[in-house]
């Protein structure tokens, strides 16, 4: 089977494309490799037999008909998006460029491509999406896929309408979509950017560890390579027009995190102070959602999955990973923004 992975040059979408082509898949990336693209990531594949790459951008619907016609997929995985929040609310322009046009874009690029075959039953327009869509919960609860929508960022916005304009091809036009809602992800690979890598990073540099506001808000963390792992097994054996919620079952707050990675930075790169003595609380993310926790009934019901590692097992991979890879995240820490603090402008354009 051929896949067409979109965003395959991140973070998810490489751990995707290495799973997939592991797999037995043949695999086309498509990407447009922005800031938050490296194509590092998928170096173990890059000259097998059965993966190509595409520098395209998901707004540009005449490359995307090209691609199509060239390497006739059997079905789209589509993970490429602007992803960081922080970002989004400094210029959340970008994000409904790319996360809603571009996802509109793709999907009628993927609907003539799909009508012009024939509607060939097997096809699957697979859009990945994140759990932030269903805003923020209180101390108790869990987000089902009956949870309404109510989005609080910019970032989540906009993969709240692209879940809905993906649901609408399929009502409408019978594109044979699916759709899972993931929580966060952690693991190899992850841009310098985010929450944990800054985390490691800080803390190996000796530098400040930085926690917003009173470190409390709890989230709910999943290795990337047991999501990759989800996200096939819906491709095979997921419902047309199903969404699926994928979560770790790995609640934990900021603060607890942050000091689970110093102990374990503390047994395998001892310094001569205990790492959490770099925690500092700094100024909140404006509208930071308090708490995302999953319920993955459905997947674990209708499909069998669930994630093969704990939080602390997950961790401590991580932590090894960016210690033998230095050379990787050492290459990104001079891209635009990386290593500075975003989104504190709630008014940015
Ligand atoms: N990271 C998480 O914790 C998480 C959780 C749930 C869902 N998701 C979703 O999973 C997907 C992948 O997330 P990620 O963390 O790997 O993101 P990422 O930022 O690491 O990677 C995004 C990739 O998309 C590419 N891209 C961006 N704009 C593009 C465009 N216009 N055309 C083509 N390619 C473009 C980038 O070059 C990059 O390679 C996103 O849709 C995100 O919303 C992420």
């Amino acid at each position: 089977m051929k896949l067409l992975v979109t965003g395959g040059a991140g973070f998810i979408g490489s751990a995707v494309v290495r799973l997939a082509v592991a797999r037995g898949y043949a695999v086309v990336n498509l990407d447009a490799l922005t800031y938050a693209a490296c194509l590092e990531n998928v170096a173990s594949v890059a000259d097998h037999p059965d993966y190509a790459f595409e520098h395209v951008d998901i707004r540009d619907g005449t490359a995307l008909d090209t691609v199509f016609a060239q390497h006739r997929p059997d079905s789209v995985m589509h993970l490429a998006a602007e992803s960081h929040v922080d970002r989004s609310i400094d210029g959340p322009g970008a994000f409904i460029e790319t996360n809603v046009t571009g996802t509109y874009t793709l999907l009628q690029a993927a609907r003539k491509y799909w009508e012009e075959r024939g509607r060939p039953e097997g096809f699957r327009f697979h859009h990945i999406s994140t759990d932030e869509v269903y805003g923020s919960l209180g101390d108790t609860g869990l987000f089902t896929e009956e949870t309404a929508y109510a989005p609080n960022s910019p970032y989540s916005a906009s993969k709240a309408a692209s879940d809905h304009l993906v649901r609408a091809w399929g009502e409408t036009y019978g594109l044979p979509v699916v759709l899972t809602n993931c929580s966060n992800n952690y693991g190899p690979y992850h841009f310098p950017e985010k929450l944990i890598p800054v985390l490691i990073l800080n803390a190996l540099a000796g530098k400040d560890i930085p926690v917003y506001g009173a470190g409390k808000n709890v989230r709910d963390w999943l290795y990337v390579e047991d999501h990759a792992d989800a996200l096939l097994t819906v491709l095979e054996k997921g419902k047309l027009g199903r969404s699926y919620n994928i979560g770790g079952e790995n609640e934990a707050r900021n603060i607890d995190l942050v000091e689970m990675i110093c102990a374990i930075l503390d047994r395998v790169r001892p310094a001569n102070r205990p790492y959490a003595s770099l925690i500092t609380f700094v100024e909140d993310r404006p509208g930071h959602d308090l708490r995302y926790a999953i319920d993955p009934s459905r997947i674990r019901q209708e499909l069998g999955w669930r994630p093969s590692v704990t939080l602390e097992q997950g961790l401590e991979k991580t932590v090894r990973w960016y210690l033998e890879n230095e050379a990787w995240w050492r290459a990104l820490q001079d891209r635009d923004g990386v290593g500075k603090r975003l989104g504190t402008t709630p008014n940015g354009g």
